[in-house]
């Protein structure tokens, strides 16, 4: 062999070697976030993922089982979607509701527009509802819950699943689409942007299906938190689901609105 060729079988080798380590060796380690502009949604979920989402949230935040139930407080939900078509056809309908998920959403936000018989509040002769608004006040479910919940009941009320994965909640739903590439200027509105409350309990928010995140500087630091986010998988946090964490905010962050939120959630005690 002359020096070239063992020059190169040793680079080779070399390259190899790197390459096996590199790949088995040592866990994999995401570069920090390129800043990025794309549009946010929950991509990593599936709707398998979805759907489970709404079920917690329907047993749990929103608190429909409390009625919903075999108490009889309230209708059962499970042939919703054999009945939903019935109630629009109904003289006593009122709503503007076309679908199934369009009458289901209008159950939740205006629950008086078609009242099932004998569940109305009583002496209202069946007019009003006694189910509240559950994007208002005490339960105060988000739009991407709702669409959630909605998913969930048409898959367990025999429905087809029509409810799409909806994009993140923008922090100001109405700003001016020029804004939109700008960096946000504080930890909540990057929490509002890409949705951290629909699962945790965060700036006001009161998500419940990842861990509590109000005190979480107490315990965690820095570097911690930063990987939770990067790359959820890498720590499951005890008690709670893997995979359900979207992994996709280290492409979506820039790279400022990621440290500004990693600082307020150490602050966070
Ligand atoms: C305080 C009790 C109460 C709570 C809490 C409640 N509901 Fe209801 N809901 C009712 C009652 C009573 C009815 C029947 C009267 C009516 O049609 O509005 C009803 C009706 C419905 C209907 C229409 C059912 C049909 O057969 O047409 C849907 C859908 C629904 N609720 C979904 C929900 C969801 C989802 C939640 C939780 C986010 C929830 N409800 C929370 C009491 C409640
Ligand atoms: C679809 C639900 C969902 C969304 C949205 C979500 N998370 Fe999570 N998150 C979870 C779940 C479930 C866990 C626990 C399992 C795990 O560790 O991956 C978790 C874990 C975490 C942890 C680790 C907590 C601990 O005690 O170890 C942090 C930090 C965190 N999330 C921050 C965020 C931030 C910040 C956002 C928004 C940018 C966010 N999450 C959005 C579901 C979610």
């Amino acid at each position: 062999m002359n020096i070239f060729l063992k020059v190169a079988a040793f680079s080779l080798v070399m390259v190899a070697g790197f390459w096996g380590f590199a790949s088995f060796g040592i866990p994999q380690i995401k570069p920090a976030p390129p800043p990025v502009e794309e549009k946010v949604d929950l991509g990593a979920m599936t709707m398998d993922q979805f759907i489970a989402l709404g079920g917690k949230i329907f047993n749990g935040k929103g608190t429909c089982t409390l009625c919903h139930n075999k108490m009889g407080r309230a209708p059962m939900l499970s042939d919703i979607g054999k009945n939903a078509p019935l109630r629009l056809k109904d003289p006593r309908y009122k709503g503007t509701a076309k679908t199934i998920e369009e009458y289901i959403f209008e159950s939740m936000t205006k629950p008086s527009m078609y009242v099932v018989a004998g569940f109305g509040k009583s002496g209202t002769n069946d007019t009003e509802s006694p189910m509240p608004d559950v994007t208002g006040g005490g339960i105060g479910l988000n739009p991407v819950e709702v669409k959630a919940v909605i998913a969930y009941l048409q898959d367990a009320g025999g429905a087809e699943v029509t409810v799409e994965i909806p994009a993140m909640p923008k922090a100001g739903a109405e700003a001016p689409k020029a804004e939109e590439a700008a960096p946000l200027k504080t930890a909540q509105e990057v929490i509002a942007k890409f949705g951290c409350g629909a699962c945790h309990k965060v700036a006001g928010q009161t998500g419940e299906i990842g861990p509590n995140l109000t005190k979480i500087g107490a315990t965690k630091n820095k570097d911690y938190i930063r990987q939770s986010i990067l790359d959820p998988d890498a720590v499951i946090a005890k008690g709670y689901p893997a995979g359900m964490m979207p992994k996709t905010f280290g492409e979506q962050m820039k790279a400022k609105e990621l440290e500004m939120l990693v600082d307020y959630l150490a602050g966070s005690k």
